[in-house]
């Protein structure tokens, strides 16, 4: 068999068997199939798409790159969550603490940043120290004795989405359908998750930009669970504009760590008590959503939710003195405001040009080799449907370069619509 031969294949359409998935995602991972063949056969099927047994096929390839670790022995049920990505979703690292208080232990694979949107790896290394490459090992002793770990793929657990995943960032390959499913797949698979929900975001601020699509992508990945033996849950949620207020990396933990203290933005507070109520009630902490979402109140309420992150940060090798005091964290050379052009109701802040203007910024990569610039980003101040008077802060540039200052005030503007009849807030969450 050859590498070639197989790219070939997919470009001319066909659909690859088994083995000629297992054969190429081995070489990748051992080094013999390189970078080019590997970005090659994601444009194929990025642009010809994959069967759902194909799918299935290079997820369970993937997921068997490495170690697929049994954690019966040390949780009762290991239960995971994973978005689809978005822009502003700092999700994780506040429903995971959420649910950790709640008796329910979490361990977690996450990724880096992908294209416009961020990744939950890349904001936490924003704390000083935080290590985010723990060995299985390390993965299952924190489990057991914190009940909460946070980390990304080790060099044994699915390796060969973590080399795919980098390959995707920077060669246009990450808005497709197999390739979104596999990746957020195997790695559930592959760190041991019987029970998973899956927060599948729409919206232009997503990769799967409409319902259809985005319904397409759960169904998917819903079989594939099922396939696996995993319980597989698929919440469809709004990625039209940021979630919460905060967009780039150091920003966006802080406003976790302040809706973990039982303040941040009210749409990203009440995203994450869903999330978090779904995860309780898969893992059997609680028997419905409601009483799930009566659990991660609580545990915001009496401080427990925002110990758990301490912990977390503390097992990483994190700086938990910035968990404790947000204002340590490295602020940008620049903060500008910027004031609404006009008076009249928020009709639109495309979450996908507010995703790209803080790449540009640094937040992001642009080659693989990019270093991330973890204090840029920006602060949405109004959100969809709310009222704004001309004159008003409308956002926050926080920027270390001033040429791209100016740029990402541009782009953040054109980003903003305005109009002069009353809009509605758009929903948290469709299906
Ligand atoms: N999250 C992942 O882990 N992989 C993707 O491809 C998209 C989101």
């Amino acid at each position: 068999m050859r590498a070639v031969d197989i790219i070939i294949k997919k470009r001319e359409c066909g659909e690859l068997t088994s083995q000629e998935i297992e054969f190429f995602i081995k070489g990748f991972t051992n080094g013999e199939i390189p970078d080019y063949q590997a970005s090659a056969f994601a444009m194929a099927v990025l642009l010809n798409g994959m069967t759902a047994f194909e799918t299935a096929d290079l997820t369970l390839a993937m997921a068997r790159s490495g170690q697929v670790l049994d954690l019966s022995k040390i949780v009762d049920l290991a239960v995971d969550k994973h978005s689809s990505g978005g822009v502003g979703d700092k999700t994780s690292i506040s429903v995971m603490p959420m649910v950790a208080a709640c008796g329910l232990p979490v361990g977690k694979m996450s990724g880096r940043g992908l294209g416009f949107s961020g990744g939950t790896l890349d904001k936490l290394e924003s704390i000083p120290g935080y290590r985010v490459d723990l060995t299985t090992e390390e993965f299952k002793k924190q489990l057991k004795e914190k009940g909460i770990v946070l980390t990304g793929q080790s060099l044994d657990l699915a390796p060969a989405d973590g080399k795919m995943y980098a390959l995707r960032d920077v060669t246009g390959t990450v808005p497709s359908l197999p390739l979104i499913a596999s990746s957020i797949m195997s790695k559930k698979i592959a760190a041991g998750a019987q029970a998973i929900v899956l927060d599948v975001k729409t919206g232009l601020g997503a990769f799967m930009q409409t319902l259809d699509e985005a319904r397409k992508l759960a169904d998917l990945m819903m079989d594939i669970g099922r396939l696996a033996g995993r319980k597989t849950v698929a919440l469809l949620s709004d990625m039209n504009q940021p979630l919460g207020h905060a967009v780039g990396n150091a920003l966006e933990v802080i406003e976790a760590i302040e809706t973990l203290k039982g303040g941040g933005a009210p749409d990203y507070r009440e995203h994450c008590l869903h999330v978090a109520a779904h995860v309780l009630v898969v893992g059997k902490k609680a028997q419905d959503l409601e009483a799930g979402r009566a659990l991660a109140e609580k545990c915001i309420a009496d401080g427990s939710a925002f110990e758990k992150l301490c912990v977390l940060v503390e097992a990483q090798g994190g700086a938990v003195t910035y968990v404790h005091d947000t204002s340590k964290f490295e602020r940008a050379k620049y903060v500008e405001v910027v004031n609404a052009p006009q008076s009249g109701f928020v009709s639109q802040i495309h979450a996908r040009g507010v995703g790209e203007a803080s790449v540009a910024l640094g937040a992001g990569r642009a080659k693989k080799s990019d270093s991330i610039d973890h204090a840029v980003g920006l602060i949405i101040h109004k959100k969809v449907g709310d009222q704004v008077q001309a004159g008003e802060p409308l956002f926050e540039v926080h920027a270390n370069d001033e040429a791209k200052l100016a740029e990402a005030r541009q782009a953040v503007l054109t980003a903003h619509q305005i109009s002069a009849e009353f809009v509605s807030p758009l929903p948290l969450f469709y299906e």
